[in-house]
Order: C-alpha cells, then structure tokens, then sequence
C-alpha cells in the first residue's frame, strides 16, 4: 500500500470520551453526544479526531485499562454508534484515530481473568508472571520479584494466590503489563489493529509505546532512586524496535494510516530510532513531554515557575533536532496535564494567553492535535480534598508526598497544581445548568463536576464573540491549512535570550512566516531583522484589534501575539 502521510497536511482535535458532551441523558460523554458535535468540530477547520479510549472497561484509569479491545463501552454506546460516527467523520473530511492501549490491559480483560487462574492456561504467559524474591503471599513475609515503583499505585507487582506468583503492573494494579515477548501476544496486537483499520479507522495513538519491551530477568533497580524505580529497564526495552517494525512491516504498511507513538521521556535525536522516515521506520511521529515541563523540575510534582526559555529551547529542539528526517507531533494540552492557560498562560489575560499559546505551537513543523476545551480557553479547575479528584495516579502522588513529610495544605497544594482532573471536567458547551455538557433533559448529574467558570467560559459565549479565542483557533488553522510553508519551511528562532518573547520564522515554499508572541503580563518590545520588512508583510493574524508599528519594531501588549507572511520570498528547505 502506498503511503501517502496524509498526516503532514492535518489537524487533530482530542476526544476524551467521558467528558466530551453526554447524548443519553445520563451525565457521562459519550458517542451519541459525539454525534451531535461532528459539524462542531469540522467548523474548527481540524482534519482528524483521536479518541481517547472508547472500549469497555472498568474506568480505573478511565479508559487506560482495557477489557475488551473489540467492542465500545456501553456507557459509550455500540460498535454500530461508532460506526455512525465513523462514517459522519469520514463525510466531513475528518480522519479518525483510536487510541491503542498495549503495554497493559486491564485485570478485568478475559486473558487476564484466564491468566491469573492458573499457571497452565492458555494464557498463562499472556502477562508479566514471577516467584517472589521470598516465596510465600505478602502475609506470609513473601516479597516481590524485584524493587520496581508503578507509576500509579506503590510497587509494581501484586501477589496472585491461584499461581503463587507476581505481576508486574508498571501503572495501576487493575493495569497488569501484557508479555510482548510472547508470540502470541504480539499476534493479538495485529488483530486488534486490524479489526479497527478494515472498518475504516486511520491510525492509533499508541500510549506509552516505548515500554512494551522489559529487559530480561527484570533487574533491581538503584535502591536509592527517589521515584519511578525500574524505568531504565522498561523505558526502550532491548525488543522495542523489533516489535514496532514486525507491526508496521505485518499490519500498518497494508493501509494508509498513521500512528503516533506516546514517548514519555525522549530526546529528539532518540526520536528519529522510532521515527526517521525510510524502510525501517516504526511511527509516523511521536507525542515528547519536554516541552510541557517547563513550570517543573523533573516530574509534575515538583513546581517552578513557567520558564519561558526551557520552553523555547525544547520546542526548538524538536524543530530543527529531527533534521526534516522524521515528523513532529505538536500539542500543548491533553488529558493527562493541566490546562495550558492556568500552567503557561494567565487567568487575567485568558484570551490573551490562549492565543499567544494557540500561536507558539500551531505553526510548528509538525501534526498540530487540539484538546477538548482547549479552543475556547477552559481553564482549572479547584479541588478543596484530595478526595475530590477521580484521577489514580493523584491518589498516588498525593500519598507519595504525604509520606515525604509534606503537610496536607501543601499536598493539596501540589494535587492542584498538577492533577490530570483539571483536563477531564466536562466541556462547557454554553451557560445553561449542566454546562449543555449533559444531554437528556440536562437534569442528570455530571460524572465530575463541571467547572464553576463555565457560566463565561463556555463555547455558544465562544461563538457569539468575533474575538474570542474559539474563532481564533479557527482562524489560525485556516491559515496554517493554506500556507505550504507550515508543512515544507525551515524553522529560525529570534529573540532567543528572551523571557517574553518567542518569535520564530519558517521560510520555505516561496514564503516566509513571522511568528511573534508574548508570553509575559508586562509589554514587550520587537524589533524585527532587517530581512523581516514588518510593513511590507501581511498581517494575518493578531491577537489584539489593532496592530500598530513603530518602525520596523512593536510593542506588544500583554500576551500579545503576531503573525506576518511574505509571499514570493524564502528558499524551498528543511529544518
Ligand atoms: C498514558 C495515557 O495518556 C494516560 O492517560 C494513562 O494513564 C497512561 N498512559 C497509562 O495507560
């Protein structure tokens, strides 16, 4: 099959299912809801849609922990309502992607009920089986076959009493990690990706993609490491790329799809391994988190200020780091951090900062993905308990602090700054009770607690105001739609020492693009170079109402952002 990275020309809006908009009545999202949003969401001007995980589930990650992987989760609808959606897409020129969750399943999935049960069973080698290091269950002073941490839930194993043994669970104990080593595992992956791409389905996001292979015999791990004991033995595993390329070489390359691998911790240059187009290429591109810790020092618990530079620097990194060798997956916001406005942005100049941030990303090289929400500026919201949130891995990180000594103000200090919930509050569709999120007569209660904002912040407010940051967004993918300079031009960064400011160009195609934009509450000041003629450009796209010069300089307002192009200029090149 030929492939032709349609990719490269599109724009991804995110659906995290449960808090998209409710069709039924019953205050969860779900796909009848979806429905009714496909003309909303083709009015963006986005391409695609990447759903997180639709499949039946227990929701102990929500969504993260599947049970099955041929079917949706009724609270979701059927196979025939995605279906429906599948095709209403297709009709509006939109891509669909699903998420594809493999280094675990859930411990409610079938081959895991069969696996724990019995040390001979046809599944028994399905998942990540060990004696303990001191034989015998925990009670009995058994140990776990190694010092690994979860990520979500205390160590990484759990005792089985059936088989007498461990299982390894890198995130929540409901999320046992799936044996990639076994043949047969792998041969399932295939099936599942080739269930959803013959009904018509155009690519996976796969999570967590570069931990399906573990290094063998599972070592200990540094005794003294304060967090995440184990990674390096798991984080790209000595099979990784093997597996990738046996699915790519077996499924992917029958059809023209996309994948998009999610790769917690990678450098660019480690990227392109995964990435870098040729025979041996595994994903289409890849989501890197470098960018989206610069309000924190190594983990999301341990908080700075929004450090505009790191920033900069690791957006630039990717920019010209894969060398035009490989693609760019450019987001700034999903359901697994914060929202962009509250971290990078500010809440007194929301609008502001929402394009300024809408314009730091958008014209990047790469396939731009927008959240849920994220278009019309929603924003944080408060949690007054550590109860309060829905969200395993706050719990976790909650307790964690907790047991480094912090106070409970300061534990719930950092749960707010930093927990997942904040994405995962319901989209506020207009100010009517329930948000317009729930459907039915709107008198069931939300599944989570919808913002208090959403009276002002919500998207029928969005759509009545020329100004706002919805009918920004669209006229930036407009804009980045038609300008083959996004897609071919080489990437320069100006103002590089700047705290405020991060101005780029991108030439190429026989265009030149300026992109300015503050992120400071205070004024800055732009002086363009000498080969930026600011009055002989076109403005396309400004942040303000007006937009005057001084000179071939400007000052910009609070979190002011600019877009200039040139036509007829710039040389045909690569970053
Ligand atoms: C990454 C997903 O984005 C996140 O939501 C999930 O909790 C973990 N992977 C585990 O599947």
């Amino acid at each position: 099959m030929q492939r032709t990275r349609w990719y490269k020309d599109a724009v991804f809006y995110q659906i995290w299912p449960r808090s998209f908009c409710d069709g039924n009545g019953d205050g969860i999202g779900d796909l009848w809801g979806v429905l009714g949003k496909l003309d909303y969401i083709a009015s963006l001007g986005v391409t695609g849609i990447w759903f997180s995980p639709l499949y039946p589930s227990p929701q102990a990650d929500f969504g993260y922990d599947i049970a099955d992987y041929y079917d949706i989760n009724p609270e979701y609808g059927t196979l025939e309502v995605f279906r429906q959606v599948l095709d209403g897409a297709h009709e509006r020129g939109l891509k669909v992607i699903m998420d594809l969750v493999v280094n675990h399943s859930s411990d409610e999935c079938a081959w895991f009920a069969e696996s724990r049960s019995s040390r001979d069973n046809r599944y028994a080698d399905w998942y990540i089986w060990r004696d303990g290091k001191t034989p015998g269950s925990p009670e009995e002073g058994g140990t776990p076959p190694n010092n690994w941490d979860s990520l979500f839930e205390g160590k990484a194993w759990e005792y089985e009493p059936a088989r007498d043994q461990w299982y390894l669970h890198i995130f929540a104990k409901k999320q046992p990690d799936l044996n990639m080593d076994n043949p047969e595992v792998r041969a399932e992956v295939e099936r599942i990706m080739r269930f959803w791409l013959d009904m018509g389905v155009d690519g996976f996001r796969e999570d967590v993609i570069t931990y399906i292979s573990k290094v063998e015999g599972l070592p200990d791990d540094n005794p003294l490491k304060p967090a995440a004991r184990g990674m390096q033995f798991y984080d790209h595993g000595p099979h990784v790329h093997e597996y990738l390329r046996q699915f790519r070489r077996d499924v992917l390359d029958d059809y023209d799809c996309m994948t998009v691998g999610e790769a917690p911790m990678i450098s660019a240059e480690k990227a392109l391994e995964y990435a870098e187009e040729g025979p041996d290429q595994e994903l289409d591109m890849l989501f890197t988190f470098e960018h989206m810790g610069a309000d924190c020092l190594f983990t999301d618990w341990i908080p700075r200020p929004f450090d505009l530079r790191s920033y900069k620097q690791a957006l630039g990194s990717w920019q010209t780091g894969l060398g035009g060798r490989a693609w760019n997956a450019l987001y700034i916001e999903n359901h697994d951090h914060p929202r962009i406005i509250s971290r990078y942005g500010s809440e007194s100049y929301r609008v502001e900062s929402g394009k300024s941030l809408a314009c730091s990303y958008l014209f990047l090289r790469g396939t731009p993905f927008v959240y849920q929400g994220q278009e019309i500026g929603m924003t944080n919201t408060h949690l007054a308990s550590v109860d309060e949130s829905a969200d395993v891995s706050t719990f976790n990180q909650h307790r964690l602090v907790r047991e480094m000594g912090l106070s409970e103000k300061a534990a719930l200090w950092l749960v707010n700054r930093a927990t997942r919930d904040h994405a995962r509050t319901p989209v506020q569709w207009s100010s009517a009770p329930g948000a317009g999120f729930v459907g039915g007569d709107g008198t069931a209660e939300p599944w989570y607690p919808i913002n208090p904002n959403y009276p002002v912040i919500n998207v029928a407010a969005a759509e009545a105001d020329p100004h706002s940051l919805l009918a920004f967004y669209r006229a930036a993918i407009a804009l980045r739609r038609r300008l083959p300079v996004v897609r071919e031009g080489g990437y320069r960064e100006l103002k590089r020492a700047s705290g405020q400011l991060y101005a780029y160009v991108r030439e190429g195609a026989g265009q030149r693009l300026l992109v300015v934009c503050s992120l400071s509450p205070k004024t800055a000041y732009f002086s363009a170079p000498a080969d930026l003629d600011l009055a002989a450009g076109e403005l396309c796209l400004c942040g303000y109402e007006d937009a005057p010069l001084e000179g071939n300089a400007f000052f910009l307002r609070p979190y002011e952002c600019r877009v200039y192009l040139w036509e007829d200029a710039g040389e045909e090149q690569v970053c």
